[in-house]
């Protein structure tokens, strides 16, 4: 049995130049797969709510939804990290996080995922120092969609950017293990991965990050919309086993993400 993947495996494969992958599961079945395909890291995503529930944000998602998938991919026993989304407004303070936090590392989780910059800071000290890892999530933040007025590229700006590249380096000095960068250029994201020394994973951030992270159902072809980062890898893959295995051979190869795949 191979063994379990901790942010020390991560670690030394950021400090060796070795790309690893991040992939979206919520079930035990599709856990198994995920991590048989030999992807390093799952991510039980808020995106669930999407792609399981038919909403059109991840704003609905409730920490109960989210403690029922984490306890599913769990039972999978796989030897990927799993890392949970906290939902919309569960981590709006240090003291409602502990406790959201502490819900999902007792369903399983082996670190939770938080959307936010600076202002998240002292709750991702207060959540660390307690034994509670963090990833943190910049960039097209999906729990803001609101605020965005839609899904958009973010830190196309130099304001946008300069203020992009601040969160990132002050969440890696409250502790956070990882860092999520969603939809921004490519050269920004690849500028962020040089400077942190934590593990940056990319979804439509470039080929520069440390590792990529696509949701299931789209890289497998499955959801009405395709951004232009997702491709599809069921195509000419026999069957979902070969679709997970070829993203995770493309981006450990570097043929996945190319530039079309990416924004500037
Ligand atoms: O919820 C999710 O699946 C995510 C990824 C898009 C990174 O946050």
């Amino acid at each position: 049995m191979a063994k379990k993947v901790t942010i020390s495996t991560l670690d030394k494969m950021k400090a060796a130049g070795e790309k690893f992958v991040c992939i979206t599961a919520y079930d035990a079945t599709f856990a198994r797969l995920v991590s048989e395909a030999g992807a390093e890291t799952i991510l039980v995503g808020d995106s669930l709510g999407m792609v399981l529930q038919g909403h059109d944000s991840t704003i609905p998602v409730t920490i109960q939804d989210m403690e029922y998938h984490t306890r599913s991919v769990n039972r999978a026993a796989p030897h990927s990290l799993v890392i949970a989304d906290l939902p919309f407004m569960t981590y709006s303070d240090s003291t409602q996080a502990m406790t959201n936090a502490t819900r999902l590392m007792q369903a399983g989780a082996q670190m939770v995922k938080m959307e936010g910059g600076v202002w998240l800071s002292d709750t991702i000290s207060a959540l660390v120092e307690r034994g509670i890892p963090v990833c943190a999530h910049l960039g097209l933040t999906p729990q803001s969609v609101n605020a965005f007025g839609g899904y958009r590229v973010q830190g196309r700006t130099p304001k946008e950017a300069k203020s992009i590249l601040a969160d990132a380096v002050e969440i890696q000095d409250a502790g956070a293990s990882l860092l999520v960068l969603e939809c921004i250029p490519a050269e920004l994201a690849s500028d962020i991965s040089a400077k942190l020394d934590i593990p940056v994973i990319g979804i439509g951030a470039g080929a520069g990050t440390d590792a990529q992270v696509l949701v299931m159902h789209d890289l497998l072809g499955l959801s009405d919309h395709q951004p232009r980062f997702v491709e599809n890898f069921m195509a000419g893959a026999g069957n979902v086993q070969d679709a997970l295995k070829a993203f995770v051979t493309s981006v450990k190869d570097g043929s996945y993400p190319r530039e079309e795949h990416s924004y500037t």
